[in-house]
């Protein structure tokens, strides 16, 4: 089984993007090999400086691998280091349909937020079925609001297998359901466009000053209270184990408990849950060396199974070039 995902390195990973994301992605490392790359070509639809750029894209790769990704199982790889994947972008642009690229609310949303429509953030979901399709990928662990994207990657691959020959396999999207929408301190979800987020490695008074901070009810101590409405209680529940889950959710029903206190104990659960992989975090930023050594080896293996699905493209499409790829 293929498994293959990508991540944008648009900004410091939050604990949203760990629990709807991460945490079952480096799950699949079980009973997979996965290949997981740092979508840095997408990135770029938003980020347009170039130290940032690159700085974002090396704090993704430590995230993930403080976080229990293993190269020695996962490949880790830099989108921009396998050149097959742009190549091909172009290639299947020319099968697509406008109409698919038009339903896309990804565009529709990120153009409400007031980001520049370029041609890039356009044809994203292009770039994303070309990342999905060179590797043949058979399975693409995605939160929910990528389901959208996995659904034009099929179409796409579906019309060019019709018209060209069969090349690709039609991808199954695996979406991470079992996890909510993780909330943001405000309650909204968390979203770095928010502003609302709680940092993966963030410690400290930053971290201790954003959990008190968030926003509750103005309900005394004495009432009972709602838990699946209460923001404290959505995220505790993703760190404390059931018993203590289920010991808090009495607590709201019965009264008599003051959001001050579910707070202190999700601030600890942050800090405990997240200690070791805050230190393995620190060795990294020591050794940046080795960080780049995994995202070389993984690029190189990456390419070493675009290449001949890409000589394959060119083969059926009627483009064939003079010289040997990397
Ligand atoms: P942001 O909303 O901060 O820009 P991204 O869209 O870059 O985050 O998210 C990357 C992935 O992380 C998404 O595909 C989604 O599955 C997951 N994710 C992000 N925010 C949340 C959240 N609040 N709850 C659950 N999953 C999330
Ligand atoms: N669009 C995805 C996101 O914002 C990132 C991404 C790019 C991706 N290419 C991909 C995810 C290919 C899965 C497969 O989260």
């Amino acid at each position: 089984m293929r498994v293959l995902s990508g991540i944008q390195p648009s900004g410091r990973l939050h604990l949203g993007n760990y629990f709807g994301a991460m945490k079952p992605q480096l799950a699949l490392q079980k009973d997979s090999e996965p290949l997981y790359f740092i979508a840095s070509y997408h990135a770029l639809t938003t980020v347009h400086d170039p130290h940032q750029l690159r700085a974002l894209t090396v704090d993704v790769a430590m995230d993930y691998l403080a976080l229990g990704l293993d190269p020695e199982v996962t490949t880790l790889f830099r989108q921009q280091d396998v050149p097959q994947v742009t190549e091909l972008a172009w290639i299947l642009s020319c099968v697509t349909p406008m109409g698919f690229l038009e339903r896309a609310v990804s565009y529709k949303d990120k153009v409400a937020q007031g980001l520049f429509p370029n041609h890039g953030l356009f044809a994203y979901p292009v770039l994303q079925a070309a990342d999905i399709l060179i590797y043949l990928s058979e399975v693409v662990p995605v939160g929910q609001d990528q389901r959208q994207h996995i659904e034009i990657t099929r179409d796409i691959a579906n019309k060019f297998n019709q018209e060209f020959g069969e090349v690709f396999v039609v991808p199954e999207s695996r979406i991470i359901e079992s996890t909510a929408i993780i909330p943001g301190t405000d309650g909204r979800k968390m979203s770095k466009s928010y502003g609302n987020e709680i940092g993966i490695f963030e410690e400290g008074t930053t971290l201790r000053n954003k959990v008190m901070g968030i926003v509750t009810d103005s309900s005394g101590i004495d009432e009972p209270k709602d838990p699946h409405s209460s923001t404290p209680f959505l995220l505790l529940r993703m760190l404390a184990s059931a018993e203590e889950t289920a010991e808090w959710e009495r607590r709201y029903v019965e009264g008599g408990m003051g959001f001050g206190e579910v707070k202190k104990r999700l601030l600890e659960l942050i800090q405990e849950t997240l200690a070791p992989a805050r230190e393995k975090r620190r060795e990294l930023e020591r050794d940046p060396g080795y960080v780049e050594d995994v995202l070389t080896e993984g690029g190189k293996r990456a390419r070493s199974i675009a290449r001949p699905v890409m000589e394959r493209v060119r083969e059926l499409t009627g483009l064939p070039i003079s010289y040997k790829p990397v």
